[in-house]
């Protein structure tokens, strides 16, 4: 039988709190009984593995999925996806998804009052290279209001959705831009009590990966577990 490695633990303050009473929606979901410790067996510890063909190649541009351009600051967010020993994560399936510039989302629950852009999903996917590496071209998603409490608004912000090597490390989080103002206000962010891996949740001005007259660059690295890792989506 193949020996089974599983994967290290977090330490809870480098994780968001399943409770953080500053985030409305925590109080709801947070459960009331302490969590039951699973076993990692070979079913958590392995797969889905995913090929080039099961993607479209093209999905990692989301400025050209429609006739025309989206509205906004083109950006390249790229990074690499490394696990808990920094080796990089190979042909794993990142998945992105993110409000357009004015800040809206195109879904049917996100009425906030600004436009929708014909030319702009929001949505992406690609799959890590052979080193870990992987590069979504994008607009700059606009900050956009939400109901937690008086006057709140989210930090601009990426959704990402990372497989890594198995279920059990599959991760979903959030990425912000460096040096913004509405950080320190907002729960979602601040859930993590752990500064510095709260703050491996921004991503880097990257001025290798910025090309001349077309786009800012971002540099957002992954580490799927251990004690650099990134933190949880709550
Ligand atoms: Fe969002």
């Amino acid at each position: 039988m193949a020996k089974i490695v599983p994967y290290r633990r977090p330490n809870p303050e480098t994780q968001p709190a399943y409770l953080h009473s500053a985030y409305a929606s925590s109080i709801k979901r947070a459960p009331a009984k302490s969590p039951i410790y699973l076993p990692q067996t070979l079913s958590e510890v392995t797969g889905p593995s995913f090929t080039i063909a099961a993607i479209d190649v093209k999905a990692c541009d989301l400025t050209h999925q429609h006739s025309g351009e989206p509205l906004g600051e083109r950006i390249i967010v790229s990074g690499r996806v490394l696990d808990e020993d920094g080796r990089p994560l190979q042909y794993s399936l990142i998945e992105v998804w993110q409000a357009n510039a004015a800040g809206r989302y195109l879904h049917k629950r996100d009425q906030h009052n600004a436009p929708l852009d014909p030319n702009f999903t929001g949505c992406g996917h690609t799959l890590t290279d052979a080193e870990g590496r992987y590069r979504f071209v994008t607009i700059r998603p606009g900050a956009y209001p939400w109901g937690n409490h008086h006057n709140a608004w989210r930090p601009a912000h990426m959704h990402f959705s990372v497989f890594g090597a198995g279920f059990a490390s599959r991760l979903v989080t959030q990425m912000y831009f460096p040096g913004d103002p509405l950080l320190p206000f907002d729960p979602i962010f601040n859930c993590t009590a752990d500064e510095n891996a709260r703050n491996r949740l921004i991503s880097q001005f990257d001025w290798e990966n910025t090309i001349p007259s077309e786009a800012l660059g971002f540099r957002f690295d992954i580490v799927m577990s251990g004690r650099e890792a990134t933190p949880m989506e709550t």
